[in-house]
Protein backbone atom coordinates (compact mmCIF):
# COMPACT_ATOMS: atom_id res chain seq x y z
CA UNK A 1 0.00 0.00 0.00
CA UNK A 2 1.19 3.52 -0.45
CA UNK A 3 2.32 5.49 2.13
CA UNK A 4 0.74 8.30 3.10
CA UNK A 5 3.43 10.26 4.83
CA UNK A 6 5.85 12.17 2.49
CA UNK A 7 3.32 12.47 -0.32
CA UNK A 8 5.41 14.91 -1.64
CA UNK A 9 9.59 14.79 -1.19
CA UNK A 10 10.17 16.48 2.58
CA UNK A 11 11.47 19.90 2.96
CA UNK A 12 13.19 21.72 5.97
CA UNK A 13 16.22 22.54 7.90
CA UNK A 14 19.12 20.18 9.05
CA UNK A 15 22.00 21.01 12.04
CA UNK A 16 24.30 18.74 10.84
CA UNK A 17 25.79 20.48 7.52
CA UNK A 18 25.79 23.61 9.70
CA UNK A 19 27.07 22.39 13.31
CA UNK A 20 28.12 19.19 13.03
CA UNK A 21 28.24 17.81 17.02
CA UNK A 22 28.23 21.48 18.06
CA UNK A 23 25.23 21.64 17.37
CA UNK A 24 23.03 23.50 20.87
CA UNK A 25 19.64 24.80 21.25
CA UNK A 26 20.04 28.49 20.18
CA UNK A 27 21.45 27.58 17.08
CA UNK A 28 18.28 25.17 16.12
CA UNK A 29 15.65 27.60 17.58
CA UNK A 30 17.50 30.54 15.30
CA UNK A 31 17.21 28.32 12.11
CA UNK A 32 13.48 27.42 13.09
CA UNK A 33 12.93 31.31 13.56
CA UNK A 34 14.52 31.83 10.11
CA UNK A 35 12.37 29.63 8.32
CA UNK A 36 9.46 31.45 9.48
CA UNK A 37 10.68 35.18 9.13
CA UNK A 38 12.09 34.37 5.82
CA UNK A 39 8.75 32.86 4.40
CA UNK A 40 10.71 29.78 3.47
CA UNK A 41 8.29 27.80 5.86
CA UNK A 42 5.39 28.57 3.87
CA UNK A 43 6.86 27.38 0.84
CA UNK A 44 7.32 24.06 2.56
CA UNK A 45 10.71 24.03 4.59
CA UNK A 46 8.23 23.25 7.76
CA UNK A 47 10.65 20.37 9.35
CA UNK A 48 13.31 21.16 12.05
CA UNK A 49 15.84 18.87 12.51
CA UNK A 50 18.22 18.01 15.29
CA UNK A 51 21.18 15.42 14.03
CA UNK A 52 23.86 14.02 15.99
CA UNK A 53 25.23 15.01 18.42
CA UNK A 54 21.98 15.52 21.19
CA UNK A 55 22.40 12.46 23.42
CA UNK A 56 24.53 12.05 26.45
CA UNK A 57 26.63 8.96 26.16
CA UNK A 58 24.86 6.91 28.57
CA UNK A 59 21.79 5.56 29.09
CA UNK A 60 20.04 5.39 32.74
CA UNK A 61 19.89 2.42 34.25
CA UNK A 62 16.82 1.82 33.00
CA UNK A 63 17.61 2.31 29.78
CA UNK A 64 16.24 5.70 28.79
CA UNK A 65 18.21 7.85 26.58
CA UNK A 66 19.44 11.11 28.40
CA UNK A 67 19.68 14.85 26.66
CA UNK A 68 23.04 17.16 26.77
CA UNK A 69 21.05 19.26 28.44
CA UNK A 70 23.93 21.62 28.51
CA UNK A 71 23.49 22.50 24.92
CA UNK A 72 19.61 22.13 25.27
CA UNK A 73 18.99 24.03 28.50
CA UNK A 74 14.64 23.76 27.71
CA UNK A 75 15.13 20.07 27.98
CA UNK A 76 16.30 20.04 31.88
CA UNK A 77 12.98 19.73 34.01
CA UNK A 78 13.47 19.80 37.67
CA UNK A 79 13.33 17.07 39.99
CA UNK A 80 12.36 14.74 36.49
CA UNK A 81 13.92 13.34 33.57
CA UNK A 82 15.34 15.09 30.66
CA UNK A 83 12.66 16.45 27.84
CA UNK A 84 12.58 17.37 24.51
CA UNK A 85 8.78 18.25 25.20
CA UNK A 86 8.40 21.28 25.61
CA UNK A 87 11.42 22.53 22.67
CA UNK A 88 9.19 20.15 20.62
CA UNK A 89 6.03 22.04 21.50
CA UNK A 90 8.07 25.38 20.90
CA UNK A 91 8.48 24.13 17.50
CA UNK A 92 4.87 23.31 16.67
CA UNK A 93 4.14 26.68 17.87
CA UNK A 94 5.61 28.06 15.31
CA UNK A 95 3.92 26.37 12.43
CA UNK A 96 6.63 23.66 11.91
CA UNK A 97 7.48 19.91 13.08
CA UNK A 98 10.29 18.72 14.55
CA UNK A 99 12.98 15.81 13.91
CA UNK A 100 15.28 13.35 15.65
CA UNK A 101 18.01 11.46 15.13
CA UNK A 102 19.32 8.03 15.98
CA UNK A 103 21.45 4.86 14.21
CA UNK A 104 20.20 1.61 13.68
CA UNK A 105 22.15 -0.35 15.67
CA UNK A 106 24.18 -0.59 18.81
CA UNK A 107 25.76 2.47 18.40
CA UNK A 108 26.21 5.86 16.22
CA UNK A 109 28.34 7.35 14.04
CA UNK A 110 29.96 10.68 16.05
CA UNK A 111 30.80 9.32 19.62
CA UNK A 112 32.67 12.56 20.64
CA UNK A 113 30.39 13.01 23.32
CA UNK A 114 32.17 12.25 26.33
CA UNK A 115 33.99 15.66 25.50
CA UNK A 116 31.60 17.52 26.38
CA UNK A 117 30.06 15.67 29.13
CA UNK A 118 33.85 14.71 31.09
CA UNK A 119 31.93 13.83 34.54
CA UNK A 120 30.02 11.28 32.61
CA UNK A 121 29.88 7.55 35.23
CA UNK A 122 31.73 4.96 33.29
CA UNK A 123 28.24 2.95 32.95
CA UNK A 124 27.94 -0.68 31.98
CA UNK A 125 28.55 -1.83 28.41
CA UNK A 126 24.40 -1.40 27.99
CA UNK A 127 24.57 2.30 28.94
CA UNK A 128 27.52 3.09 26.65
CA UNK A 129 24.82 1.82 23.85
CA UNK A 130 23.04 4.59 22.49
CA UNK A 131 21.73 3.34 18.81
CA UNK A 132 17.94 1.53 18.70
CA UNK A 133 19.16 -1.71 18.60
CA UNK A 134 17.09 -3.90 21.39
CA UNK A 135 15.94 -0.56 22.57
CA UNK A 136 13.41 -0.29 19.52
CA UNK A 137 10.29 0.24 20.51
CA UNK A 138 11.57 1.88 24.31
CA UNK A 139 13.10 4.39 22.53
CA UNK A 140 10.84 5.49 19.77
CA UNK A 141 7.88 5.64 22.27
CA UNK A 142 10.04 7.92 23.83
CA UNK A 143 10.57 10.02 20.88
CA UNK A 144 7.43 9.98 19.14
CA UNK A 145 4.90 9.80 22.23
CA UNK A 146 6.39 11.71 25.13
CA UNK A 147 8.56 13.86 23.08
CA UNK A 148 6.10 14.39 19.75
CA UNK A 149 9.02 14.48 17.67
CA UNK A 150 7.39 14.28 13.81
CA UNK A 151 10.33 12.73 11.94
CA UNK A 152 13.66 10.75 12.63
CA UNK A 153 16.15 9.74 10.53
CA UNK A 154 17.71 6.56 11.51
CA UNK A 155 21.30 6.09 10.51
CA UNK A 156 23.55 3.11 10.32
CA UNK A 157 27.03 3.52 11.32
CA UNK A 158 26.10 1.14 14.52
CA UNK A 159 25.98 -1.76 12.05
CA UNK A 160 29.07 -1.18 10.13
CA UNK A 161 27.53 -1.97 6.96
CA UNK A 162 29.87 0.66 4.90
CA UNK A 163 32.99 -2.07 5.60
CA UNK A 164 34.73 -3.93 8.59
CA UNK A 165 35.40 -1.60 10.73
CA UNK A 166 34.89 2.17 9.73
CA UNK A 167 32.45 2.87 12.72
CA UNK A 168 34.08 0.83 15.19
CA UNK A 169 37.28 2.57 14.89
CA UNK A 170 35.97 5.82 14.78
CA UNK A 171 34.16 4.73 18.10
CA UNK A 172 36.81 6.42 21.21
CA UNK A 173 36.05 3.39 23.12
CA UNK A 174 35.36 0.48 20.63
CA UNK A 175 35.79 -1.95 23.25
CA UNK A 176 32.64 -1.92 24.94
CA UNK A 177 30.84 -1.98 21.45
CA UNK A 178 30.91 -5.16 19.55
CA UNK A 179 29.85 -4.76 16.21
CA UNK A 180 26.33 -5.68 16.10
CA UNK A 181 26.65 -8.23 12.73
CA UNK A 182 29.64 -10.18 12.67
CA UNK A 183 32.66 -8.84 11.08
CA UNK A 184 32.62 -11.91 8.29
CA UNK A 185 29.58 -11.51 7.07
CA UNK A 186 29.52 -7.32 6.90
CA UNK A 187 26.50 -6.59 6.14
CA UNK A 188 26.60 -4.23 3.01
CA UNK A 189 25.34 -7.70 1.20
CA UNK A 190 23.05 -8.71 3.80
CA UNK A 191 19.99 -7.56 2.57
CA UNK A 192 17.78 -9.20 4.99
CA UNK A 193 19.50 -8.33 8.13
CA UNK A 194 19.51 -4.35 7.01
CA UNK A 195 15.84 -4.70 6.42
CA UNK A 196 15.06 -6.39 8.87
CA UNK A 197 16.58 -4.17 11.37
CA UNK A 198 14.88 -1.00 10.14
CA UNK A 199 11.41 -2.72 9.44
CA UNK A 200 11.27 -3.07 13.25
CA UNK A 201 12.15 0.34 13.73
CA UNK A 202 9.07 1.20 11.39
CA UNK A 203 7.27 -1.36 13.26
CA UNK A 204 7.91 0.75 16.67
CA UNK A 205 6.99 3.67 14.45
CA UNK A 206 3.75 2.47 14.00
CA UNK A 207 2.85 1.51 17.27
CA UNK A 208 3.85 4.81 18.59
CA UNK A 209 1.80 6.74 16.03
CA UNK A 210 -1.39 4.59 15.39
CA UNK A 211 -2.44 8.04 12.60
CA UNK A 212 0.43 6.47 10.44
CA UNK A 213 1.90 10.44 11.25
CA UNK A 214 5.74 10.07 11.57
CA UNK A 215 8.64 10.43 8.66
CA UNK A 216 11.22 7.50 8.49
CA UNK A 217 14.51 8.49 6.97
CA UNK A 218 17.09 5.56 6.60
CA UNK A 219 20.75 6.98 6.55
CA UNK A 220 22.56 3.42 5.01
CA UNK A 221 23.77 5.21 2.33
CA UNK A 222 22.78 3.15 -0.64
CA UNK A 223 23.65 0.07 1.06
CA UNK A 224 22.24 -3.23 1.39
CA UNK A 225 20.25 -2.30 -1.88
CA UNK A 226 17.82 0.09 0.24
CA UNK A 227 16.76 1.79 -2.81
CA UNK A 228 14.68 -1.85 -3.75
CA UNK A 229 12.81 -1.93 -0.35
CA UNK A 230 13.62 1.52 0.69
CA UNK A 231 9.95 2.81 -0.05
CA UNK A 232 8.18 -0.11 1.88
CA UNK A 233 10.27 0.40 5.14
CA UNK A 234 10.63 4.24 5.51
CA UNK A 235 9.78 7.46 2.89
CA UNK A 236 13.20 8.35 1.87
CA UNK A 237 16.26 6.10 1.51
CA UNK A 238 20.05 7.82 0.95
CA UNK A 239 22.04 6.64 -2.23
CA UNK A 240 25.36 7.34 -1.18
CA UNK A 241 28.00 8.12 1.08
CA UNK A 242 27.64 11.87 3.11
CA UNK A 243 27.60 14.80 1.04
CA UNK A 244 30.56 17.38 1.70
CA UNK A 245 30.75 21.18 -0.03
CA UNK A 246 32.81 20.60 -2.85
CA UNK A 247 31.76 20.10 -6.86
CA UNK A 248 32.97 16.55 -7.60
CA UNK A 249 31.65 15.09 -3.88
CA UNK A 250 27.71 16.52 -5.12
CA UNK A 251 28.07 15.18 -8.32
CA UNK A 252 28.72 11.65 -6.98
CA UNK A 253 25.92 12.13 -4.73
CA UNK A 254 23.79 13.62 -7.49
CA UNK A 255 23.90 10.76 -9.88
CA UNK A 256 23.81 8.35 -7.09
CA UNK A 257 20.23 9.64 -7.13
CA UNK A 258 19.52 10.78 -10.65
CA UNK A 259 20.28 7.16 -12.19
CA UNK A 260 17.32 5.55 -9.93
CA UNK A 261 14.32 7.30 -10.86
CA UNK A 262 12.11 4.09 -11.17
CA UNK A 263 12.58 3.69 -7.16
CA UNK A 264 10.88 6.91 -6.34
CA UNK A 265 7.62 8.38 -6.36
CA UNK A 266 5.03 9.68 -3.65
CA UNK A 267 5.62 8.37 -0.21
CA UNK A 268 9.36 7.75 -0.84
CA UNK A 269 12.06 9.37 -2.33
CA UNK A 270 15.86 9.23 -3.31
CA UNK A 271 17.61 11.03 -1.01
CA UNK A 272 21.35 11.95 -2.57
CA UNK A 273 22.03 13.83 1.44
CA UNK A 274 21.62 16.87 2.04
CA UNK A 275 21.85 20.56 0.61
CA UNK A 276 25.30 21.86 1.55
CA UNK A 277 24.56 25.47 -0.23
CA UNK A 278 26.29 28.25 1.94
CA UNK A 279 29.59 26.24 2.34
CA UNK A 280 32.89 25.39 0.46
CA UNK A 281 32.40 25.35 -3.27
CA UNK A 282 28.57 26.16 -3.02
CA UNK A 283 29.03 29.35 -0.89
CA UNK A 284 27.86 33.01 -1.23
CA UNK A 285 30.83 33.17 -3.65
CA UNK A 286 29.69 30.48 -5.57
CA UNK A 287 26.19 31.37 -6.55
CA UNK A 288 26.47 29.58 -9.78
CA UNK A 289 27.40 26.06 -8.06
CA UNK A 290 24.97 26.97 -5.26
CA UNK A 291 22.19 27.92 -7.72
CA UNK A 292 23.28 24.06 -9.65
CA UNK A 293 22.87 22.07 -6.38
CA UNK A 294 19.74 23.43 -6.08
CA UNK A 295 18.47 23.28 -9.18
CA UNK A 296 19.98 19.56 -9.56
CA UNK A 297 18.16 18.53 -6.12
CA UNK A 298 14.76 20.22 -7.18
CA UNK A 299 14.13 18.18 -10.33
CA UNK A 300 15.23 14.60 -9.25
CA UNK A 301 13.00 15.05 -6.03
CA UNK A 302 15.43 15.36 -3.45
CA UNK A 303 14.25 15.89 -0.13
CA UNK A 304 15.60 19.68 0.40
CA UNK A 305 17.16 19.91 3.64
CA UNK A 306 18.65 23.04 4.19
CA UNK A 307 22.01 22.52 5.91
CA UNK A 308 22.93 26.25 6.57
CA UNK A 309 23.41 28.32 9.84
CA UNK A 310 20.21 30.65 9.01
CA UNK A 311 20.92 33.09 11.69
CA UNK A 312 23.57 34.62 9.00
CA UNK A 313 22.23 33.79 6.23
CA UNK A 314 22.89 36.46 3.24
CA UNK A 315 19.86 36.85 1.06
CA UNK A 316 21.71 35.62 -1.84
CA UNK A 317 21.42 32.11 -0.37
CA UNK A 318 17.69 32.72 1.00
CA UNK A 319 16.82 33.56 -2.93
CA UNK A 320 18.20 30.21 -3.98
CA UNK A 321 16.35 28.14 -1.20
CA UNK A 322 12.99 30.57 -1.35
CA UNK A 323 12.90 30.23 -5.51
CA UNK A 324 9.28 29.17 -5.18
CA UNK A 325 9.31 27.94 -8.98
CA UNK A 326 11.58 25.64 -8.47
CA UNK A 327 10.71 24.36 -5.12
CA UNK A 328 7.00 24.10 -6.72
CA UNK A 329 9.01 21.77 -9.48
CA UNK A 330 10.31 19.73 -6.56
CA UNK A 331 6.85 19.60 -4.66
CA UNK A 332 5.15 18.89 -7.77
CA UNK A 333 2.12 16.59 -6.90
CA UNK A 334 2.91 13.52 -9.48
CA UNK A 335 6.35 12.65 -7.67
CA UNK A 336 7.66 11.79 -10.98
CA UNK A 337 11.39 11.90 -10.44
CA UNK A 338 13.15 13.94 -13.56
CA UNK A 339 15.23 11.63 -16.23
CA UNK A 340 18.46 11.97 -17.70
CA UNK A 341 17.19 12.23 -21.44
CA UNK A 342 20.33 13.66 -22.57
CA UNK A 343 24.07 13.04 -21.96
CA UNK A 344 27.16 13.91 -23.43
CA UNK A 345 30.69 15.09 -22.42
CA UNK A 346 29.76 17.09 -19.21
CA UNK A 347 26.31 18.25 -19.98
CA UNK A 348 23.08 16.58 -19.41
CA UNK A 349 19.73 16.96 -19.82
CA UNK A 350 17.16 16.19 -17.34
CA UNK A 351 13.97 16.07 -17.52
CA UNK A 352 11.05 16.31 -15.55
CA UNK A 353 7.19 15.27 -16.21
CA UNK A 354 4.83 17.91 -14.35
CA UNK A 355 1.09 16.73 -12.80
CA UNK A 356 -0.31 19.34 -15.46
CA UNK A 357 1.23 17.76 -18.65
CA UNK A 358 4.26 21.05 -18.67
CA UNK A 359 7.64 19.61 -18.01
CA UNK A 360 10.72 20.57 -16.29
CA UNK A 361 14.07 20.79 -17.98
CA UNK A 362 17.98 21.46 -16.40
CA UNK A 363 20.39 22.04 -18.73
CA UNK A 364 23.47 20.96 -16.88
CA UNK A 365 27.13 21.62 -17.20
CA UNK A 366 29.16 19.55 -15.11
CA UNK A 367 32.21 21.22 -16.46
CA UNK A 368 35.00 24.15 -15.80
CA UNK A 369 34.18 25.24 -19.47
CA UNK A 370 31.82 26.98 -20.89
CA UNK A 371 29.14 24.60 -23.08
CA UNK A 372 26.89 24.77 -25.77
CA UNK A 373 23.65 22.77 -25.44
CA UNK A 374 20.82 21.95 -28.00
CA UNK A 375 17.38 21.29 -26.19
CA UNK A 376 15.14 20.01 -29.06
CA UNK A 377 11.41 19.31 -28.83
CA UNK A 378 11.98 15.51 -28.31
CA UNK A 379 14.27 15.55 -25.16
CA UNK A 380 10.98 17.20 -23.77
CA UNK A 381 8.46 14.15 -25.69
CA UNK A 382 6.68 17.65 -27.25
CA UNK A 383 5.99 17.75 -30.71
CA UNK A 384 9.11 19.31 -33.11
CA UNK A 385 6.40 21.17 -35.51
CA UNK A 386 4.73 23.53 -32.76
CA UNK A 387 6.32 26.46 -30.40
CA UNK A 388 7.66 25.08 -27.06
CA UNK A 389 7.40 27.86 -24.89
CA UNK A 390 9.76 28.16 -21.77
CA UNK A 391 9.60 29.90 -18.27
CA UNK A 392 13.36 30.54 -17.08
CA UNK A 393 12.77 29.74 -13.57
CA UNK A 394 15.56 31.88 -11.84
CA UNK A 395 15.58 34.92 -14.22
CA UNK A 396 11.71 34.92 -15.14
CA UNK A 397 12.84 34.87 -19.13
CA UNK A 398 10.22 33.58 -21.18
CA UNK A 399 12.00 32.49 -24.29
CA UNK A 400 10.43 29.95 -26.98
CA UNK A 401 11.35 27.64 -29.63
CA UNK A 402 10.03 25.08 -32.24
CA UNK A 403 12.27 22.01 -33.57
CA UNK A 404 15.35 22.88 -31.23
CA UNK A 405 17.36 25.49 -29.25
CA UNK A 406 20.86 26.23 -28.27
CA UNK A 407 21.57 27.72 -24.45
CA UNK A 408 25.67 28.37 -23.73
CA UNK A 409 25.85 27.56 -20.26
CA UNK A 410 28.61 28.76 -17.66
CA UNK A 411 30.90 26.41 -16.23
CA UNK A 412 28.82 24.65 -13.80
CA UNK A 413 25.77 26.45 -14.63
CA UNK A 414 22.56 25.01 -14.48
CA UNK A 415 19.55 26.40 -16.38
CA UNK A 416 15.78 25.11 -15.10
CA UNK A 417 12.93 25.69 -16.96
CA UNK A 418 9.53 25.14 -16.90
CA UNK A 419 8.31 23.92 -20.43
CA UNK A 420 4.96 23.89 -22.24
CA UNK A 421 4.24 22.52 -25.80
CA UNK A 422 2.33 20.19 -28.11
CA UNK A 423 2.38 16.38 -26.91
CA UNK A 424 4.45 14.59 -29.81
CA UNK A 425 1.74 11.84 -29.72
CA UNK A 426 -1.66 12.67 -29.07
CA UNK A 427 -3.94 9.79 -28.77
CA UNK A 428 -4.76 10.38 -32.99
CA UNK A 429 -1.14 10.62 -33.73
CA UNK A 430 -0.59 7.27 -32.45
CA UNK A 431 -3.49 5.52 -33.63
CA UNK A 432 -2.53 6.42 -37.29
CA UNK A 433 0.55 5.70 -36.98
CA UNK A 434 -0.47 1.95 -36.66
CA UNK A 435 -0.01 0.47 -40.10
CA UNK A 436 -3.40 -0.51 -41.28
CA UNK A 437 -5.03 1.61 -38.93
CA UNK A 438 -8.35 3.78 -39.48
CA UNK A 439 -7.80 7.06 -37.18
C1 LIG B 1 26.43 9.89 9.08
C2 LIG B 1 25.27 10.42 8.25
C3 LIG B 1 25.30 11.94 8.24
C4 LIG B 1 25.25 12.47 9.67
C5 LIG B 1 26.39 11.86 10.47
C6 LIG B 1 26.29 12.19 11.92
O1 LIG B 1 27.65 10.16 8.51
O2 LIG B 1 25.33 9.91 6.94
O3 LIG B 1 24.22 12.44 7.49
O4 LIG B 1 24.01 12.16 10.24
O5 LIG B 1 26.40 10.44 10.38
O6 LIG B 1 27.34 11.63 12.65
Amino acid sequence: PERQQAKTPPMGWNSWNAFRTEVDEAKVMGAAQKLVDSGLSKLGYVYVNIDDGWWLKRRTSDGRMQIRTQIFPSAAVPGKDPSFRAYVDKVHAMGLKAGIYTDVGRNACSQAYDLHSPNLPEGTTAEREVGLYGHEQQDIDLYFKDWGFDYIKVDACGINVYGPGTAVVRDNDYTAFPPLIDQATISRTNIPAVRAMYEKVDAALKSANPDGDYILSLCNWGSADVRTWGKDVGHMWRTSGDITPNWTRMLHNFDSASTRALYAGPGGWNDPDMLFIGHGDFDANHLTEAKSHFALWAIINAPLMIGYDLREAPQSLLNIWGNADIVRVNQDPAGHQGVIAYASDDVQIIVKTLSNGKKAVALFNRGLAKADVTLTAGHLKFSDTAPVQLKNLWDKSAPHFTGDTTFSLAPRETLIFEASGQRRLTDGEFLSEIPGRIN
